[in-house]
């Protein structure tokens, strides 16, 4: 699996890498992983000059919206341009990792899928990345979602402890999700809660994961054998560390008490803060107003809606969608 990328790079959907956008993805992934700017030359070593990562992909109680995340993310190389360099972060990915097991997104199917999985198994202990999309039903004796007549407490138990790190993408794989919203008739839960102990685990919570932070944070496991510094709930302090509200662009309106109080009101038509429309931006830790979603371009808040809280443990029950938070 060891690689030399020979420049320009022909993807599977026929995107050509150049060597200066290979550059400029380093550049991002670091930036993003709040490195200095001199660590996108060792990315670009490690990419180019590492073995490709195998990745096994679980899907369990989900909408495939990480997936989606995933497959849809076209994040320009250089986002002071949006529009100008086009192949997209996963396009580049693709290129220094090895997806072996996808049930969505793989080729064989049935008997071969599993064999696929079987032979990551066998071929990579300890030297693969397992990535958990959605959550872990527990109710009925995991009977809520099994695959091959398997549980997914069970599949998760045979492919998590031996991988080299463990990724829950998505609010569902962090903490149950929507599946555990009450009165979680399936008895849904996170990967952490459903199997404790997992040594080398990082939680992207979010609805969906931004794919940019599951890039960096892939990117960073290839070039330092290691996940990203994490805080106590295994979430990269790269990306969960500041309140959405810190960077927000609408903050200057919060402080000077110009808010939105009705949808499509002069303060709405003008951008003011959207706090008392129900904003969790303040109580939410994720980097969403500095990486953006779209190629950099967009973002809830500047579409115009409050930020849910996506990202924030149990948002679904906890924080109701347009009750807006305790003013300080
Ligand atoms: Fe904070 Fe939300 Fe207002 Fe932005 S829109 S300043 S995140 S409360
Ligand atoms: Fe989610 Fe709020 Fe970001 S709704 S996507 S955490 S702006």
């Amino acid at each position: 699996m060891t690689r030399q990328p020979q420049f320009p790079i022909h993807t599977a959907s026929s995107t050509t890498i150049s060597r200066r956008g290979f550059l400029k993805f380093c550049s991002l992934m670091a930036a993003t992983l709040a490195l200095p700017s001199h660590y996108a030359g060792r990315i670009a070593q490690a990419l180019a000059d590492g073995p490709r990562l195998p990745v096994v992909w679980l899907a369990f109680q989900d909408c495939t919206g990480d997936t989606m995340s995933f497959l849809k993310a076209s994040q320009r190389t250089d986002p002071l341009q949006p529009g100008v360099s086009d192949p997209s972060i996963v396009d580049i990915l693709l290129d220094f990792i090895s997806l072996e097991y996808h049930e969505t997104l793989m080729a064989p199917s049935g008997a071969n899928a599993e064999l696929s999985l079987n032979n990551v198994l066998q071929n990579y202990p300890g030297a693969y990345l397992a990535v958990v999309e959605g959550a872990i039903p527990t109710g009925a004796g995991g009977a809520y979602c099994t695959i091959r007549g398997r549980t997914a407490l069970s599949i998760a138990q045979q492919v998590l402890p031996g991988a080299l790190a463990v990724i829950a993408a998505g609010t569902c794989a962090v903490d149950g999700g929507l599946p555990a919203a009450a009165p979680n008739p399936t008895g849904a839960t996170g990967v952490r809660t459903a199997m404790p102990g997992l040594a080398n685990f990082a939680a992207l919570p979010g609805c969906p994961t931004n794919v940019v932070n599951l890039a960096a944070t892939i990117v960073y496991l290839i070039t330092f054998n290691a996940l990203p510094p994490r805080d106590s709930a295994g979430r990269p302090v790269f990306a969960y560390e500041e309140d959405i509200h810190d960077e927000c662009e609408r903050k200057t309106h919060y402080e000077h008490d110009r808010f939105v109080l009705e949808w499509g009101d002069a303060g709405h038509r003008q951008g003011w803060c959207l706090f008392k429309m129900g904003c969790k931006g303040p109580e939410t830790k994720h980097n969403c107003s500095t990486v953006k979603w779209n190629s950099a371009t967009c973002w809830p808040v500047a579409a115009g809606h409050g930020c849910v809280g996506c990202a924030r443990p149990g948002f679904w029950d906890a924080f109701p969608v347009y009750q807006a938070l305790e003013d300080d």
